[in-house]
């Protein structure tokens, strides 16, 4: 029997030619890992919370969020009335207009602002319950308020604008159209592989969907936050799938040409 050319199977290529689309192939898979790589550098500090990688970071790139202050948070919903505090109206009124204000630090302690300054209203409400000496049923040790080093961090509302539209668009460009053409191949290599049609069919399938996915919800996150999900299922299907295929092709390669199937 004639081997047709080029070969309809991967082990019937020359030896040099299987040798060159492993290394082919083991720099693809490099180049997906260092993208990954780059996207998590990329990414983990979108939400200005540099620790940890968290859906919070694909939600700030994608929409954008709004995390209003704690201290806001907590005096619009009644506190420290829920725990048995005292905050008079006017004081409670002088807090949220200083924290809606964009003074913030200047105004913690200003002295023109007399009994009305926040500093000083925190020390009589808030203290007694948020200082790090606190004990007994309502304490709140964990959340000192004394100085304006504890207070600075709980009073900022941070507001994180998505990437703007043109560089998503331009994102969109190059992702779409390389990997799409770089994920053709390699399918297209593991269509040739010997593997059970099945398994291959299976891991194809999934890694177009994934691709799909993840890109196109960048663009549905935009609207509907809930689609960062999908940004990071679909990534994360993609990129299984890509290794998979990658090992597959490889696995493939490397098996002696000789040994061919029965039905062959
Ligand atoms: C009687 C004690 C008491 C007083 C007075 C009090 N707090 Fe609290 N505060 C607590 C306790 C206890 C918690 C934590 C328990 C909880 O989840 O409510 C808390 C929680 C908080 C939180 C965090 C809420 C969150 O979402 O985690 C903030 C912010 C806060 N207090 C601000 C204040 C400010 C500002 C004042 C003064 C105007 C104040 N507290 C007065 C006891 C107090």
């Amino acid at each position: 029997m004639t081997t047709p050319t080029p070969p309809r199977r991967l082990r019937d290529l020359h030896p040099l030619a299987r040798f060159g689309l492993i290394c082919v192939v083991l720099t693809l898979l490099g180049g997906a890992t260092g993208a990954g790589l780059q996207l998590y550098f990329q990414l983990h500090n979108r939400d200005e919370k540099p620790e940890r990688f968290t859906i919070d970071d694909v939600k700030a790139q994608y929409h954008g969020i709004r995390s209003p202050s704690p201290l806001l948070e907590s005096l619009e919903s009644g506190h420290p009335a829920d725990v048995g505090g005292e905050l008079p109206d006017n004081e409670r009124q002088a807090l949220l207009d200083w924290l809606k204000g964009d003074r913030i630090s200047r105004n913690y302690d200003n002295l023109d602002l007399g009994d009305m300054a926040p500093s000083e209203i925190m020390t009589a409400r808030c203290v007694d319950c948020h200082n790090r000496q606190a004990k007994g049923e309502h304490a709140a040790a964990k959340m000192p308020l004394e100085y304006w080093d504890d207070v600075d961090p709980l009073s900022v509302s941070r507001e994180i604008n998505p990437v703007p539209i043109e560089v998503l668009a331009a994102s969109t460009h190059t992702h779409a159209l390389g990997l799409s053409a770089l994920t053709l191949v390699l399918c297209w290599l593991a269509l040739l592989t010997s593997w059970r049609r099945w398994l291959v069919a299976l891991i194809v399938g999934f890694t177009g969907l994934g691709l799909m996915m993840d890109i196109g919800s960048w663009w549905l996150t935009r609207e509907y936050v809930g689609f960062a999900w999908a940004v990071v299922a679909g990534g994360g299907l993609y990129n299984l799938g890509v290794g998979l295929l990658g090992l597959l092709v490889i696995l493939d390669l490397l098996a002696p040409a000789g040994k061919k199937r029965a039905d062959s």
